[in-house]
């Protein structure tokens, strides 16, 4: 395979990380148009992240092959999350990888992936390879960006699910518990449970103390005979652990989390006298078709690394700040977390409208007395 079609081309090579998100195949192809265009570049598609690069899998991605992929969900070259090349089955391969990299006449390689694909990427460039990230997840967890793509569609799938959990809540007078993902961060819950219309959102950022989330479904249960708790997945009980799913040794990220919703089920259920029903949306959130906002916020980000890439600018990721794109060192994002601050705006939000998050940490936000200038 891979030889230089292109004369005076450059040749990129592409991959995408860690776990699927919806948005990844619009990304994808903006970053092989936007740089076949501008650079007359050949793109690589390294299969299977950097489970490709280690067992020296990879094609070349027509123009054809990347065109009108912007609707579907996956990935079109694959992704993995538990090839780390520098801890692959218990040995370091990052030295293949690079050496591989080079015969295959790479001029950069876009990481389109989350902390964990994106911290790789960072201790690539210590090799010698010249990499551009781009941020993707749904749980909305990366330093440095406002926002990664992934989390748009993620917070419409929980959205609709508490949508339809109310009216059969509502129906049998029911407590409906909603888990969702995000990992360590409470970004899709809060977000989800706001635009669902949640009583209780629990995060991770702040443990609950179950006898408030009872109040509160109690009296919602006394005033309109239902109410709806939004949990993430990696909240926990003010004095208990967070729930661990599986673990899997060899990932980067062994710890998986999942069953928070039948646990508070089962703690609510000694304080209130209601049917509780839990339902986890799981991998529902990560599937399926992106949203127009995250096939456009997508584009928009492919396309800013790839015209990183034809202008020489290595060894960064891709960031919104500000409602604007633009790029910083990749060791500023890589093996960090974004958790929701409490000045937060929709936290604060939350908070101002009587939403119950367990604790009494959070504190009824005021209003600045200074207005914006003219
Ligand atoms: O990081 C994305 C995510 O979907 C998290 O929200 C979730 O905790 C994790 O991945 C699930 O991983 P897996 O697909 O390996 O079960």
């Amino acid at each position: 395979m891979a030889s230089r079609s292109q004369i005076n081309g450059l040749r990129v090579a592409v991959l995408t990380g860690g776990g699927d998100c919806p948005g990844l195949n619009a990304a994808i192809r903006s970053v092989a148009k936007t740089l076949m265009l501008t650079a007359n570049a050949e793109i690589i598609g390294i299969e299977d992240g950097f489970l490709g690069f280690i067992e020296r899998r990879v094609r070349t991605l027509s123009y054809q092959e990347c065109s009108g992929i912007q609707s579907l969900g996956g990935t079109i070259i694959g992704t993995n999350n538990r090839a780390n090349p520098f801890d692959y089955k218990g040995q370091d391969c990052s030295a293949q990888v690079k050496q591989y990299y080079d015969e295959l006449g790479l001029d950069a390689l876009v990481v389109i992936g989350g902390d964990g694909s994106l911290s790789i990427g960072y201790e690539l460039t210590k090799l010698g390879m010249n990499i551009v990230g781009v941020p993707k997840t749904i749980d909305n967890d990366l330093m440095c960006t406002e926002r990664t793509f992934g989390f748009d569609t993620a917070v419409s799938i929980v959205t609709e699910a508490i949508d339809r959990l109310r009216t059969t809540g509502q129906s049998h007078k029911r407590i409906m518990i909603v888990e969702t993902m995000g990992r360590n961060a409470g970004w899709i819950a809060l977000h989800g449970g706001i635009a669902g219309g949640a009583d209780s959102i629990l995060i991770p950022e702040h443990p609950y103390d179950i006898k408030q989330v009872a109040k509160v479904c109690q009296e919602r249960m006394g005033a309109l005979h239902f109410s709806i708790v939004v949990v993430a997945e990696g909240a926990r009980p003010a004095d208990g652990d967070i729930c661990v799913r599986e673990t899997i040794s060899d990932s980067p990220e062994p710890k998986r989390l999942g069953g928070i919703g039948e646990q508070l089920k089962h703690e609510l259920s000694t304080y209130v006298d209601a049917e509780i029903r839990a339902t986890t949306l799981g991998h529902t959130q990560r599937g399926g078709s992106p949203t127009s906002f995250d096939r456009i916020f997508a584009t928009n980000l492919g396309s800013y690394a790839a015209r990183l890439v034809a202008s020489k600018q290595f060894n960064c990721a891709v960031i919104l700040k500000g409602n604007q794109l633009s790029h910083v060192p990749l060791e500023r994002v890589a093996n960090k977390t974004r958790f929701i601050p409490d000045d937060d705006l929709t936290l604060q939000t939350a908070v101002a409208m009587g939403i119950c998050f367990g604790t009494n940490a959070l504190k009824h936000p005021n209003i600045s007395t200074t207005n914006e200038p003219e």
